[in-house]
């Protein structure tokens, strides 16, 4: 699949394992306002370089783009896409606004081509053979699931407008999506409302760092979702010491996102983050592990399942056995093997436009109950392509 990408950032940066490793992909084009990283990636691929997306959209060789660019440019840039009859494979959250999410999901479909929302939690290699246990049926219905996850996300270095809701900054459009997409996936995706409270109790960095909700589903199943980005707390230490993208997490780091922005301002912040671009020098992170969004327990009729790095426990009557998921030299394979199945055989994911508007109505939901105290009804579901097939 001949790619081209749209924003050299630190998310370009997440994907370059598996773009290098993964012999089906080739990055033929790149639009980046930097000159700088334009030149690295036009020549680490032999690729072309191009100052704007609508001018890389016009590229024949490009048959398809992943929209790597801030959250509130994916709309922009999605339109330019479709328009041009390209594919997309936009990175979450689909957009900041619903309003965004509408003229996307219009976009895609005037455009004939597929949306891909991705790369997201909700394509880690444990979570998607959790959801093929599912579809066995051998396990009995979903019944509740709960997933937390404690991180240093807010201390992360930011761009001025990730530390303002109203402009897609905060826990819930980056962080808050992916464990919506996981648990959406896992109970079926139609959910139908949601109840929350959020915490924003740093005035320094005064958006949404913490959230918990509970939410419930049209077959019947329901979760509860917990995050914490104020970096105090790491659940990794119950998800065998690895971090998110599959490195072995060391102690001896304890505490280090707060202490690299102590005594930064804000436009050093800012300088620090983009160090972790493409062109920077800076190297992609090597997993040692499958990816993974902190704690998730499935209760089925006949067993608990619990997603490790490693694999999916599944806790029987009388049995606990671990189902081991190997480890792919690309390791966001399945990303790439969503894209493929959707280009080559017209057999998209559950994670389409249309999902990726659901779970941002999900988002906004979060935020609107822990505004009026309401339970928050949603209208915007879409299902699980595998579930949606056998009801
Ligand atoms: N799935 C993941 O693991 C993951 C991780 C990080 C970020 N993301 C997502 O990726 C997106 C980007 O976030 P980031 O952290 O990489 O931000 P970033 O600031 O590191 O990167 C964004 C890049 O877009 C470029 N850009 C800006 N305007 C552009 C334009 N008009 N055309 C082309 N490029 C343009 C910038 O130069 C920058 O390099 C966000 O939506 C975020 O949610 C996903």
């Amino acid at each position: 699949m001949r790619l081209g990408v749209a924003g050299l950032g630190r998310a370009f940066v997440l994907m370059l394992p598996t773009f290098r490793n993964d012999p089906r992909v080739k990055l033929v084009a790149a639009a980046a306002p930097r000159a700088e990283s334009r030149s690295a990636f036009e020549s680490e691929f032999g690729a072309r370089g191009y100052a704007s997306v609508e001018e890389m959209a016009a590229d024949p060789e490009v048959e398809a783009i992943y929209i790597a660019t801030p959250h509130q440019m994916h709309a922009e840039h999605v339109a330019a896409a479709a328009a041009a009859g390209k594919h997309i494979l936009v990175d979450k959250p689909l957009a900041v606004t619903m309003e965004d999410a509408d003229r996307m999901v219009e976009a895609a479909r005037a455009g004939g081509v597929h949306l891909i929302v991705g790369p997201s939690h909700s394509f880690d290699a444990p979570v998607i053979r959790a959801r093929q246990m599912i579809d066995s049926g051998e396990l009995g219905r979903v019944r509740m699931v709960q997933a937390f996850n404690y991180t240093d996300f807010l201390y992360r270095p930011r761009r001025p407008e990730e530390l303002r809701t109203e402009e897609g900054g905060g826990v819930l459009f980056s962080q808050g999506v992916h464990q919506i997409d996981i648990v959406r996936l896992l109970c079926g995706g139609r959910a139908q409302s949601v109840t929350a409270m959020t915490g924003a109790w740093d005035p320094k960095r005064p958006t949404e760092g913490a959230y918990a909700a509970l939410m419930d589903f049209k077959n019947g199943a329901f979760a509860t979702l917990t995050y914490s980005g104020y970096a105090h707390f790491d659940s990794d230490i119950w998800m065998d010491d690895v971090a998110e993208l599959g490195g072995a997490k060391d102690p001896e780091n304890y505490g280090a996102a707060r202490r690299a922005l102590q005594d930064l301002d804000q436009e050093e912040e800012t300088k620090l983050k983009s160090t972790r671009t493409y062109g920077a020098g800076t190297v992609p992170p090597t997993a040692q592990n499958n990816e993974h969004f902190g704690p998730i327990i499935i209760s089925c009729d006949r067993a608990d399942l619990r997603l490790r790095p490693g694999g999916v426990e599944v806790f029987g009557d009388t049995e606990r056995t671990l189902f081991e998921v190997q480890l792919n030299e690309a390791p966001r394979k399945t990303v790439i093997d969503a894209l493929e199945a959707a280009l080559r055989r017209n057999a998209p994911p559950s994670q389409t436009a249309a999902w990726g508007r659901a779970s941002l109505e999900v988002c906004h939901a979060i935020l609107r109950s822990a505004e009026t105290g309401e339970k928050i009804k949603l209208t915007r579901q879409v299902g699980v392509a595998s579930e949606e097939e056998t009801s």
